[in-house]
Parts: C-alpha cells; structure tokens; sequence
C-alpha cells in the first residue's frame, strides 16, 4: 500500500518579512508511511505549522518538493484532511450538518451521508447532541464535531494542528484515547502537531522534532506506546522506563539550539 506514501523532499520555505527574508522552514526530507501516526514537536516558530499547511497544499514551497502516492501536492485534496487547533464548525448548521457537509458537497446520497455523519459521530461520542448547533457545544465536543467533520471526507491523510491545545487536561486525556481508537479503527495516516512533549510519546508511532527557525527534523523516533494503549493503562504506559527515557530525549532535543543528531 504505497500508493498513499508521503514524501517530502528538499522543502524549504522562506517568507518575505520587513527587513528582509525569514527563513522559516528546511531542508526537510521526510517519507511517511500509510497507517503511520507521526507526531511532530518542536519549539514555538519553529515552522510545525508552516510544514502542515504545504502539506495540505495551502501554499507552495519556496523549494523542494511533496508528493502524495507519487503525486505532487499543489492544492488541497480531499484526501487530506486538517484538523486546526481551533475548532472551525459552521454555526448555521447543527452538528449533523457540519459533519454531512464535505458528503453533501461531493453529492453523496442523503441515506448515505446520513449513515457516514452517524458513524463518526458515534465514533467521537456526540451522536446524542448531533441535533446542537455548535455555540451550544463545549471547547471538547466543538474539537471532537471537527475531528468527526474531517473524517466523514474519509482522507487517506488526516493532518491536525495542536488539535487539543486548547482543552483541560481531562478531555485532552479522553480525545488522545478516542484519536487512537479512531487510528486503529481506520488505519488512517496522521501527522500530529503538539507542544506537549508527554503527547507526542504517548501518541506517536514515530515522534519527529523540529530545530528552532529554520525547521529542521532532529529527532526522529519510532514510538510503539499508541498500540499497546488499548491493551495496558494509559497511566501504566507513561510510568514504563522506555516512556520516560523516550520523553526525555525528545525534551532535550527541544530544548536545544543547536540540532540535535538523532540515534
Ligand atoms: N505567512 C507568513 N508570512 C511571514 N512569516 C510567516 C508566515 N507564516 C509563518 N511565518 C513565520 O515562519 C516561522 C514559523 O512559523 P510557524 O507558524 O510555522 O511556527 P510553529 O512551529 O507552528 O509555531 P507555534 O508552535 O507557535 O505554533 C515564524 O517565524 C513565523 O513568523
Ligand atoms: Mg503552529
């Protein structure tokens, strides 16, 4: 199943700024694979957010290259869907709206998009509120009613920007678990932005971390604690040695200004 392979080559991204050019990003060179759950970290302005959004295809990079399955990116697609750190619902329609919305678009049937709005709703645990329009829905069910909106477009690829930055530990801790059900459950390919070191082990399958400005990848590390959680305690997972050596390697390397080599 390479036919969904990400591969970044050479990317650099430099922004025109006063006083000159920002160099924000690269050279980046990095190949995901299909089902991989990749979690990137790195300081503030580091370019995390630069790299999702060619990624997406919201803008094209000043050099290098990304390919999708061998395809270039040069737009956004559905088959990449992004998830932004604050949720962006339509506050006209109702949950089940904004979840049938990309559906309804692409002409799905209304049986169909109905039946794919109520398994991802079911999925994020708000099929009891999908009748809501979302001022009435907590910061959690807004993020989750996003992430269930994304899905309903069935992207290969699901690109999220610090998705629960925003949210009390709590809930944070309660969408990690359902974001990993939905992982195994799909076998979707994610990218996860976070700033919390803790996050990117527990939930990546591979953790990535970001230089300061230029972005370069320092530290790339497979992770396997996202595909025991369903067997063995959150808790449990994050008190086993290879939890806490693996967070401290990735703090060091945040913390550090100059690259840090991984292995
Ligand atoms: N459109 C733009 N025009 C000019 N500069 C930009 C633009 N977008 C980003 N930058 C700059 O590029 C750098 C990287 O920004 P980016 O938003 O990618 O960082 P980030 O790693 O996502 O940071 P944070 O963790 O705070 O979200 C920053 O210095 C930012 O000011
Ligand atoms: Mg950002």
């Amino acid at each position: 199943m390479s036919d969904r392979t990400v591969v970044v080559a050479g990317l650099e991204q430099c922004f025109r700024a006063r006083g000159g050019e920002v160099h924000a990003l690269g050279p980046i060179d990095l190949t995901i694979e299909p089902g991989e759950l990749v979690t990137l970290a790195g300081p503030s302005g580091c370019g995390k957010t630069t790299l999702l959004r060619l990624l997406a295809g919201f803008g094209l990079p000043s050099g290098g290259s990304i390919t999708v399955g061998g395809e270039p990116v040069r737009a956004p697609g559905v088959e990449r869907g992004v998830v932004f750190q604050q949720p962006t619902l339509y506050p006209w329609l109702d949950v089940r709206g904004n979840v049938e919305l990309g559906p309804r678009l692409r002409g799905s049937a209304k049986v169909e998009r109905r039946r794919t709005a109520e398994r991802f709703l079911e999925l994020v645990g708000l099929q009891d509120v999908a009748g809501l329009r979302p001022y009435e829905l907590s910061g959690g069910m807004q993020q989750r009613a996003q992430i269930a909106r994304v899905l309903a477009n069935d992207p290969d690829i699901v690109l999220m920007d610090e998705p629960f930055g925003a949210l009390d530990a709590l809930t944070r801790e309660r969408l990690q678990n359902e974001l990993l059900t939905i992982w195994r459950e799909t076998g979707k390919t994610i990218l996860f932005i976070t700033h919390s070191v803790d996050e990117a082990v527990f939930l990546g399958s591979r953790v990535l971390v970001m230089s300061p400005r230029p972005g370069r990848i320092v530290l790339d590390e497979p992770a396997r604690f996202s595909t025991a959680s369903h067997e063995v305690p959150p808790e449990e997972l994050r008190a086993l040695p290879e939890f806490t050596e693996l967070a401290a390697r990735v703090r060091s390397a945040i913390q550090h200004v100059e690259p840090v080599v991984a292995g």
